[in-house]
Formats: structure tokens, sequence, C-alpha cells
């Protein structure tokens, strides 16, 4: 069947972000725009003729059209095989696991992550690589510069193909491989947790909640802990994955799944409590009376991995992304292992994890992972935590209060300014970055400044280069706070301002009112309100 060739011209704006490139959905619904990205990204990655590729997309709206448009274009650029889930359906974590099974080249992710779905909501799309994460700088650079020079798109002028229905048709010369989405990725899960043990602890009464938010992980947490573990029906609940996400907002956190965290904070809660997000790779981890903060949650996880039998032969290091808080570097130094910290997103985990220089790392942004996958994964981290509460026998409180009297707590929230005026927040950016020479020493409000830095990263494995990563300024007594724009925002710009503060014998329980000092000197320092306006940020994690 012969490619048709359809005339083009670049398209301004189609720079990948902190994940992928993502925009609204009218936007990439628009003539051409699809299809330029998609043709940017074979010419980015040096063509995809014979090359085998995952497709997979968390299920919002525009996933189905788009999946059938980069079938077309991928098989008139002469791919060999796509393979994609039932539906071009997939959690990022399971296209990552079946990129990385199937021996594949890369993959396509359809997900505008935790942003929310629909004709007026986001949409977006993110080209991995053939260890199955997110493709690097160097990689998005080259496929931002396609975008900037494409004067064609290759397609096929073919009906569109059934996706619904399991195993393998023709599109032109390309095999078209439908897989069930769920099985692959469950059946590693088996391989890494003790699933025996997780069995009996929910035959013992054990009662959990996992929220799917109407997202992607529905079916997977049904399959998986309802089916495999036996976890009483209903446990999972919005398990439906909805185009709109049911018109919610799938991101696991206390604001956007305030019914649940709420939930555990009333007699009915049940002993545990989890959520993930549109496609789910993040997580939200909770058990009765107690939210565990990310931060907190991959420090546990790294102090207790050996519990679980995909860990049992300990660590080779941890990894955080720079905003996340310092508590899993502390269990790091005391158990002896290397501590990495990286620029935000996903895909500086990479090489670490390939290297074999970590085996878990964590983003404060609710995603936690491990060298299983490439991504990070949601019910994974669920996974781990239900095998640990199963073989210690203690409740999630229990664990972070035993945890926190080991390793002393480190208090951590994330400020978020949302839809801020670009100009103002780069200039409030900027602005503090020509500050930062002379901030050593100096009193911010109660604080002593310690020093202050514009993030940068040279990766130990390849060498590459990541410069403005973050503004981090530490305060006299191991406060901290991290101020960054958000590399995935749809509208305007979001100014997050990370604050940390750390106990070695933990007082009270009011993590705002703890970080109260830090967030006054961070205004100080910025004049947040001052500028934007603003004297409340607009969600608080
Ligand atoms: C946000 C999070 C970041 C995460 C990314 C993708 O990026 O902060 O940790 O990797 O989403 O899920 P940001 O909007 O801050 O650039
Ligand atoms: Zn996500």
């Amino acid at each position: 069947m012969q490619p048709v060739t359809i005339s083009t011209q670049p398209i301004a704006g189609q720079k990948p972000g902190t994940s992928g490139l993502r925009k609204k959905t009218a936007q990439f619904m628009e003539p051409g725009y699809l299809e330029n990205f998609v043709q940017a990204i074979w010419n980015g990655i040096g063509g995809v003729a014979g090359k085998v590729l995952v497709l997979g997309g968390d299920g919002r709206y525009f996933n189905d059209r788009a999946a059938q448009v980069i079938l077309r274009m991928a098989a008139a650029s002469g791919a060999a095989r796509v393979i994609t889930g039932a539906g071009a359906i997939l959690s990022t974590p399971a296209a990552s696991n079946l990129i990385r099974q199937r021996g594949a080249d890369g993959g396509i992710i359809l997900s505008a992550s935790h942003n929310p779905g629909g004709p007026d909501a986001d949409f977006g799309v993110k080209y991995n690589i053939a260890n199955g994460g997110p493709a690097p700088e160097a990689v998005t650079a080259a496929i931002h510069a396609a975008t900037e020079t494409l004067r064609h798109y290759l397609t096929l002028e073919t009906p569109d193909i059934d996706l619904a229905r399991l195993g393998e048709t023709r599109l032109g010369d390309m095999v078209v491989e439908v897989v069930d989405p769920v099985a692959a990725y469950a059946d590693l899960m088996e391989t890494l947790f003790d699933f025996k043990a997780m069995r009996a602890l929910l035959d013992s009464g054990f009662q959990l909640r996992f929220d799917a938010m109407h997202a992607v992980t529905g079916p997977y947490a049904i399959e998986i802990l309802e089916r495999r573990l036996g976890a009483a029906p209903g446990s999972v609940i919005n398990a439906r994955p909805l185009p709109d996400f049911g018109q919610g907002h799938p991101d696991p956190n206390p604001v956007w799944a305030k019914p649940l965290h709420d939930l555990m904070f009333t007699p009915q809660a049940p002993d545990f409590a989890a959520a993930s997000d549109g496609d789910g790779d993040r997580n939200m981890i909770m058990g009765r009376g107690i939210y565990v903060t990310p931060s907190d949650s991959l420090a546990l996880l790294a102090a207790q991995a050996h519990l679980c039998p995909g860990y049992a032969g300990g660590l080779k290091g941890v990894a955080r992304s720079m905003p996340t808080s310092q508590a899993v570097d502390r269990v790091a130094q005391a158990r002896g292992w290397a501590a990495h910290a990286t620029p935000t997103g996903w895909k500086f985990f990479g090489t670490l994890l390939d290297a074999g220089l970590v085996t878990l790392c964590g983003e404060e942004s609710f995603g936690t992972g491990s060298d299983h996958v490439r991504e990070k994964d949601g019910l994974w981290a669920v996974l781990m935590w239900l095998n640990v509460l199963a073989v210690t026998g203690r409740s999630v409180a229990d664990l972070m209060a035993a945890h926190w009297a080991e390793f002393g707590r480190t208090w951590y929230s994330r400020h978020d300014y949302e839809a801020v005026d670009a100009g103002v927040a780069t200039a409030l950016m900027e602005d503090l970055r020509a500050a930062l020479p002379g901030l050593a020493g100096r009193q911010a409000a109660t604080l002593r400044v310690e020093s202050a830095e514009d993030f940068a990263y040279t990766d130990p494995v390849d060498g590459s280069r990541a410069e403005s990563q973050g503004i981090q300024i530490r305060f006299d007594e191991g406060a901290r706070a991290v101020l960054r724009l958000s590399g995935t925002g749809t509208e305007g710009a979001t100014l997050r301002v990370y604050l940390e503060a750390f106990e070695q014998t933990p007082q009270g329980d009011d993590t705002q009112a703890v970080l109260a000092p830090v967030r006054a000197a961070v205004e100080a320092l910025a004049g947040i309100t001052v500028r934007t306006g603003r004297k409340e940020p607009d969600v608080i994690t």
C-alpha cells in the first residue's frame, strides 16, 4: 500500500515539557496538529522503518481517534509492528513494561496524566525509548527541532481498524497486535510482591479502598486487588474508566481525592486507602487517620523494601527529584546506599536505573517507582505498601511513627500557585535567580539562609547536563525551600513552592504550622503575594 504524503507547515510551540507534549484537547484536534507532532517524533528518532512500537493511552477523550491516526502514520513510515492494549488503552507503567518485555524499539503514550480530560480539557503525547522510559532531553530536543522544519507527513488512506478485538491485524505492511492491557502487568506484580501474605492479610478482615478516579487503573486494580488478592468486591471505587474521568480531576492528592482523604479521618475508615491518577503512574497512600506524604512514602518503602520478595536482596541506591524531601536520603545514609537528586521529571531516573545505580526512586508529586519498569507506578506502590503491611502486621500510622522515631521527621508540603500570569511568574524567578549570589548568610523572616543555588545537574552516567532546574534555598537546621515553574501546565504559569523542615524528635502533627517559618522566609525573599496578588496557594499537597 502506497503512503500518502500530506503537505504541512511547522506549528509553533510543539516543545515537549516535563513529560511529553501537553496541550488543550481542542488544539491537538486541530487539523494536522497531532500528525505534525507524530511525524516529528518519527523524524526526530531517525524514522520507524522496520521498528516495533508500543502504543497506548489512558483512555481520555480523543485517545481512540489519536491512536488510529498514529497507527496509520506508523504503517505509512514503514514500522514493522505496533503492539497496543485493547481499545488503545494501557496505563503508563503497563506501557513501559510492554516496551521492555517485548523488546520494542520505543512507544507512544497518549496521556496528560493527572490533568482533566475531555473536549475542553487536556491531551498529551509522549515518546518513550527502548528502555521503557520517557525520552531523555536529547531525544525530545531532536523531536522539537523536527517540528520546526516539518514540511510534510506520511499517512495511509485506510479505514479505522478494530482495536477492541485481541489478536493481530494488518494495516498496510504493518502488523497491529492488540493485547490484554492488564495481564502482563499483573503477572509482573506477582513476581515482585508476596501475594500469599497479602491474600492472608485481606482474608483476615483487613479493609482497603482504592480510588481509580474513573481513570485507567480501574481494570488493573480490579484484577490485582479484587481478583488475584481477594479484596472484597467494591474495594476498588470509581473503577470504570471514562473519557472525561467523570468530570473529575484524576490527581491522587488530598485536594482532588478529597472524599477518600476525608473518609480516612472518620470512624468508618478502612485500614488502608490509596488512589491513582489518569494514566496510573501516580499514587496517594493513606492509613486510618493518617495521610502519608509521597516523600515519606518513598522513604518508608526504601527502609522496608527488603520485606518484599522482589527487593529482598537490598537496594542498590535510591534517587529522588531535587524538590522531593530529603527523608529518603536519611534512610540511604543510615543504610549506606548512594542517594541521587535529579531534576524534576521521571526521564532523569532512566540512566541511573539502566546503569544499576538505583533500585527505588520517587518524586514528591505522588510518583514512586523502581527498576521493574522505567516509569513511576501507582499500583506498584500500593502493592509494596500492602506487602509491608502484611509482613509487619502493623498499621500505616504505626509504621510511620516508628519510621520517624528512627530517622527523624522531614516535614514537607508543596504550595502551587496556578494560572499565574506567565510574565509575572518568569520575572519572579528571574529576580530571585539574580539575587542568589548574595543570599547566603542573609536573614529571611526568622530563618538564616545557609546556601542558595539555581539547580543544575550532570547525569553521572551519560554526562548530559540540565541547567536551571529550580531554585534551591537551604536554611539553618535542615530547612529548605525550592521554587520552580511547572513544565506540564497548559494555562499561564504554575509556580511551585516546595517547603521542608526537619525535626529529629518530631513534635505535634500540624505540617503547615511547622513549615510556616519556611513559607515566611520564601515570602521575604521572593515576594509571591506582592507580585502575584495571591495570598494563598491554589493547591496545597
Ligand atoms: C509535574 C511534577 C513532576 C512530574 C510531572 C509528570 O511536573 O511536578 O514531578 O514528573 O508532573 O507527572 P511539573 O508540572 O512540576 O513540571
Ligand atoms: Zn500520571
